[in-house]
């Protein structure tokens, strides 16, 4: 992964917790920002695959906890950020970045396949903020809460229809608590990544569905995005160039949704 322009230790003292962080995009975040120094905490579910990736970031001498929780559960979710401020002494940067996602069209879709995604999702995103607030707010360099959307929420999105309602509710919580919580200093802002490629979310949405080369060709930057050029948006986000930057969709998708616009 690269730092890009960014300084090795623009994030020095700081410490993160990246939800999901063991695979994708959340993995791609976590691994940068320990790249420029910031102390990280991947929590999922699974255990395994938490720990696998952080041997990986940690090869490159980075400070990784693994913190296995459903964000579902917000008793998991606190007693996750209570361990990570346990470990790293604070905590300043919140990604929640966790997410559920299948394809089924709204006429199939079960009680509990809608509930299942808005619970992941959206209630998910809810927790971690509930949980990192406190901490947040007596961030030293200012607290940030990142949030991982899609366009594809404003959009309509067929066969998404549960995460299409989650994510926009995210995009939603993220406008009103960068109002709440800008007296304390917290920015916090959502990216919404266009498709990225050898990520989880295009195998299901699209490889899976024989749109990749349909959708591929409709980003006028002539590809998918990947994982890293989300990772560095974040990293944007956490860093002191973003300081005065709340409240906002960073949209990352090679121009994809001014294409989608211009159709009928
Ligand atoms: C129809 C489905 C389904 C499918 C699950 N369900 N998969 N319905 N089609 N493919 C239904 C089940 O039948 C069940 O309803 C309900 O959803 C809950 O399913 P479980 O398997 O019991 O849920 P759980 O074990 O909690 O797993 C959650 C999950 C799973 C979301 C279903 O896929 C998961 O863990 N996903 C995490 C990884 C992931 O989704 N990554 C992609 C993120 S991409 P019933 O009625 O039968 O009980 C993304 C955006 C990508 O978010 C954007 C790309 C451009
Ligand atoms: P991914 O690799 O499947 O990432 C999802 C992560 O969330 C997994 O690491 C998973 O880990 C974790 N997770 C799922 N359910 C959880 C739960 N209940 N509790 C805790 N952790 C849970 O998929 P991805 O494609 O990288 O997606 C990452 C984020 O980007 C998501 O928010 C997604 O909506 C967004 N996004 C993706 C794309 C894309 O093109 N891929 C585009 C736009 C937005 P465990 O299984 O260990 O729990």
């Amino acid at each position: 992964m690269a730092l890009g322009p960014f300084a090795p230790d623009c994030l020095k003292g700081r410490s993160a917790i990246v939800t999901g962080g063991g695979s994708g995009i959340g993995f791609a975040i976590a691994q940068t920002l320990s790249e420029a120094g910031a102390k990280v905490a991947l929590v999922s579910r699974n255990l395994d695959r938490l720990q696998s990736a952080a041997q990986v970031i940690r090869s490159g001498g980075a400070e990784v906890r693994t913190v296995a929780a459903d964000v579902r559960e917000p008793e998991a979710v606190q007693a996750a950020v209570q361990a990570t401020v346990a470990a790293f002494g604070g905590l300043d940067i919140m990604i929640a970045n966790a997410a559920g996602n299948f394809v089924v069209p709204f006429e199939d879709m079960s009680f509990n396949a809608w509930r299942t995604v808005i619970d992941i999702d959206l209630h998910g995103t809810f927790h971690c903020a509930k949980a990192a607030y406190p901490h947040l707010k007596t961030s030293a360099h200012g607290g940030r809460f990142i949030a991982i959307s899609t366009l594809r929420a404003l959009e309509g999105w067929p066969g998404c229809a549960n995460a299409a309602a989650a994510k926009a509710g995210v995009m939603s919580l993220i406008r009103t608590l960068a109002l709440e919580w800008g007296p304390d200093g917290i920015l916090c802002n959502t990216i919404a990544p266009g498709p990225i490629e050898g990520t989880e979310g295009v195998k299901r949405l699209y490889d899976e569905t024989g749109q990749t080369k349909a959708q591929s060709a409709s980003v006028p930057l002539g590809r998918f995005g990947r994982a890293e050029d989300v990772a560095q948006a974040a990293l944007y986000l956490c860093s002191d160039a973003a300081g005065f930057v709340t409240g906002t969709d960073l949209v990352v998708d090679g121009g994809r949704q001014r294409g989608q616009r211009g159709k009928a």
